[in-house]
């Protein structure tokens, strides 16, 4: 839905030091605007395109030139901080991680993250997820642990992959049981199954939180279709090495019959 196409002519000049470097005709986006409550959709914006260009100069350009008002949220610019989360051309993408001459040719669309609250334009409340963060034990060594920790290399490797977690929160927005179904209160997404693994597996930490993330973290929701892999600009293998060895050692426990003889025998976990 078009609520305003913005003048061609306005977005179409190359701006002092905008177009350096800029070839060809002018980018043509399609960007979400608006907040709840009022009339939102698709505006249409014309920037001239700069070479190595990614999504995030080209929203900033149109904040400088064209609408003053367009809400986005970003920080690093540098695939590091998590903010400028979004979905461009239907998929979660960092826009500053973006670029242009990586899409297919033709209008881009950038709008905002679909499975969180919108505030305004491309900025969602992500605030759910740090709600979902702080019902997750934090490390916990024991009492009479002695420190340095001691801990071996290939151990270390294992949870190194999981504390690469930039909090983009991409994962959560495609996946379908948050996006599509509503579950935010029944299931605490791939970004928190990642950090329950990185605790459970720690070597030093003496926390229980499987049976937790079983019932109220709704791990069997979880269909292991990995849309959330795909997406992360981490690259950490969710389903692979988080989520399949949550649901193993879950399965493990509950469904293994000679460890319920051994937890009714010998009252162990
Ligand atoms: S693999 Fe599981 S957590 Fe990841 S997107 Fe699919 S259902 Fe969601
Ligand atoms: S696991 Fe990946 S996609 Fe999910 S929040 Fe962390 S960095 Fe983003
Ligand atoms: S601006 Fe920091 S990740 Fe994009």
């Amino acid at each position: 839905m078009a609520i305003a196409e913005r003048p061609a002519e306005r977005g179409t000049a190359p701006q002092p030091g905008a177009g350096s470097g800029s070839d060809g005709p002018p980018l043509e986006f399609h960007v979400f605007k608006g907040i709840p409550g009022e009339e939102q959709g698709d505006v249409t914006y014309r920037v001239p395109p700069v070479t190595g260009m990614v999504v995030l100069d080209a929203i900033h350009w149109i904040q400088k030139h064209v609408d003053t008002d367009l809400a986005c949220r970003w920080n690093c610019k540098a695939a590091k901080c998590g903010s400028c989360s979004a979905e461009i051309n239907g998929m979660p993408r960092l826009m500053c991680k973006t670029r242009i001459d990586d899409l297919p040719e033709g209008p881009i669309t950038v709008r905002p993250m679909k499975a969180f609250p919108l505030i305004k334009d491309l900025v969602t409340d992500v605030s759910h997820n740090y709600e979902v963060n702080r019902r997750i034990p934090q490390f916990t060594p024991a009492a009479d642990e002695p420190t340095p920790f001691v801990i071996k290399d290939i151990d270390l490797e294992r949870i190194y992959e999981f504390r690469k977690c930039i909090e983009c929160f991409l994962c959560q927005d495609v996946c379908h049981v948050l996006r599509s179904h509503d579950l935010q209160e029944q299931f605490y997404g791939p970004r928190f199954f990642v950090r329950v693994a990185s605790l459970e597996m720690h070597p030093k930490d003496t926390v229980d939180r499987l049976e937790a993330t079983r019932t109220e973290g709704g791990l069997g929701y979880c269909n292991i279709t990995k849309c959330c892999t795909e997406v992360c600009p981490e690259h950490i293998h969710i389903t692979d090495n988080a989520i399949i060895p949550l649901k193993e050692r879950v399965a493990d426990r509950h469904w293994d019959p000679l460890r319920a003889v051994s937890r009714l025998l010998l009252g162990r976990r």
